[in-house]
């Protein structure tokens, strides 16, 4: 088989790559381990940035989101006794949407298939072979069955956990990476959201966040241990957790009922550079990874998407490399902003194990001076609804 441009990875980074592309005529074919409900059985996030809004409405793909997505206006951050509503629109005449990151997989799983895009799933043994030559190549095995792939070009977006990255040859690569010391357990409650903002919430006993994902769906998180397992929490036991750290007026008016998920995750900041190497380009979680405290991870892969579908663009328009060449160069300045941020904000509002009083009173003077200063309050802002493409 050929396509112009090979991509691995059916996530959000694979599936909107692919549709941006076909719609400028670029022929892809998505080779993805999983069965597609297993991908769509995965609950992530839920905050969109205007750019990736933006982008979905480019690739044709926005009906449901804008029928269905919330937008955000500001968002309300907690500190002890201290609140400071962030007022987005004030700030940045920006918001971002609430639209859960199952819900845009699903929408973009439906264009690809309603305009008969290749999507192969179940793919085992995927190798890329050639990567740093003109004629770059990946195999693979279905059902027992290899299988080859030429191609000009790949996309590695497989993830944190995909080959991709690992292609590039050591000596080439450099990993960054921050492991904080404590996770977060998250539940979906079919309940009515404690607030119409989301809360970031930061008490003595812990870091909590309120958000949603309609009026009938809360996602609510606590910050927990890293050995702790979702089996070891009663509802009751993650409604008083919950309860506790954010603000009583919020407490007080707290609809609970019973968790249909619970799941703990851990905290991570991660970067490989370069995000390219020859022929294969690296989107989305395969070339970082961030903390969720900011709601980056998928605007991140976003972005990454932006700049490689416009570098393809332009070469399979005009011949040109310039902009895909400028690739990883230019998604990196962006990664590194968004590390910093979601790395800021972790750190902000999170109790840590080893924290001594001096970087207690720190995040104080941090939260008063957010709370005391406009200008602080339109830099959170301005990295909250997503620095420019
Ligand atoms: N071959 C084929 N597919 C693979 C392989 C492989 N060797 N390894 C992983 N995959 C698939 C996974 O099954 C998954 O469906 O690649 C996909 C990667 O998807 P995600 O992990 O969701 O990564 P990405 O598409 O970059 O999404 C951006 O940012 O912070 C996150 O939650 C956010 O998941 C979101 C991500
Ligand atoms: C979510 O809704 O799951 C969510 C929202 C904001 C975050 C992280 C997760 O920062």
């Amino acid at each position: 088989m050929r396509t112009q441009v090979a991509i691995i990875g059916g996530g959000p980074s694979g599936l909107l790559l692919s549709q941006l592309l076909h719609r400028q005529g670029i022929d892809t074919v998505v080779l993805e381990r999983k069965t597609k409900e297993y991908v769509l059985g995965r609950i992530r996030a839920g905050v969109l940035e205007a750019g990736l809004v933006d982008q979905m409405r480019t690739a044709g793909v926005s009906e449901r989101m804008d029928a269905e997505g919330i937008l955000h206006r500001g968002t309300v951050i907690s500190y002890g006794d201290t609140q400071i509503n962030i007022d987005f629109q004030a700030h940045t005449s920006k918001s971002v949407m609430i639209y859960g990151q199952t819900e845009l997989t699903r929408d973009l799983y439906e264009a690809r298939e309603a305009m008969s895009g290749n999507l192969v799933f179940g793919v085992n043994k995927v190798e890329i072979k050639d990567a740093d030559t003109t004629a770059p190549h990946v195999t693979y095995e279905i059902n027992g069955s290899m299988h080859r792939l030429d191609c000009d070009y790949i996309a590695g977006c497989d993830g944190f956990h995909g080959v991709s990255r690992q292609s590039i040859p050591k000596t080439v690569r450099h990993e960054y990476e921050k492991i904080y010391p404590f996770g977060w357990l998250g539940v979906l409650s079919e309940t009515p959201p404690v607030h119409h903002e989301l809360i970031y919430a930061s008490s003595d006993v812990g870091f909590a966040l309120c958000s949603m994902r309609n009026a009938q769906l809360s996602r609510y998180y606590v910050q927990c241990d890293l050995s702790d397992s979702p089996e070891n929490w009663s509802d009751n036991a993650f409604w008083d957790a919950l309860k506790r750290r954010i603000p009583e007026e919020h407490a007080d008016v707290l609809i609970t009922g019973p968790c249909i998920e619970k799941s703990i995750a851990p905290l991570r900041s991660f970067v490989c550079e370069p995000m390219q190497w020859g022929r294969l380009f690296l989107c989305g979680d395969a070339a970082h990874i961030v903390p969720p405290t900011g709601a980056k991870g998928l605007n991140t892969a976003a972005s990454d998407v932006h700049y490689l579908s416009q570098g393809l663009v332009q070469f399979y328009q005009s011949g040109e490399t310039a902009a895909i060449d400028a690739y990883s160069a230019k998604a990196l300045e962006r990664v590194w902003k968004a590390e910093r941020f979601s790395w800021w904000m972790t750190s902000l509002l999170h109790r840590f194990p080893d924290q001594n009083a001096f970087d207690f009173r720190m995040q104080q003077a941090e939260v008063a001076f957010l709370r005391d200063n406009p200008n602080a309050q339109a830099v959170f802002a301005e990295n909250y609804v997503g620095l420019p493409y």
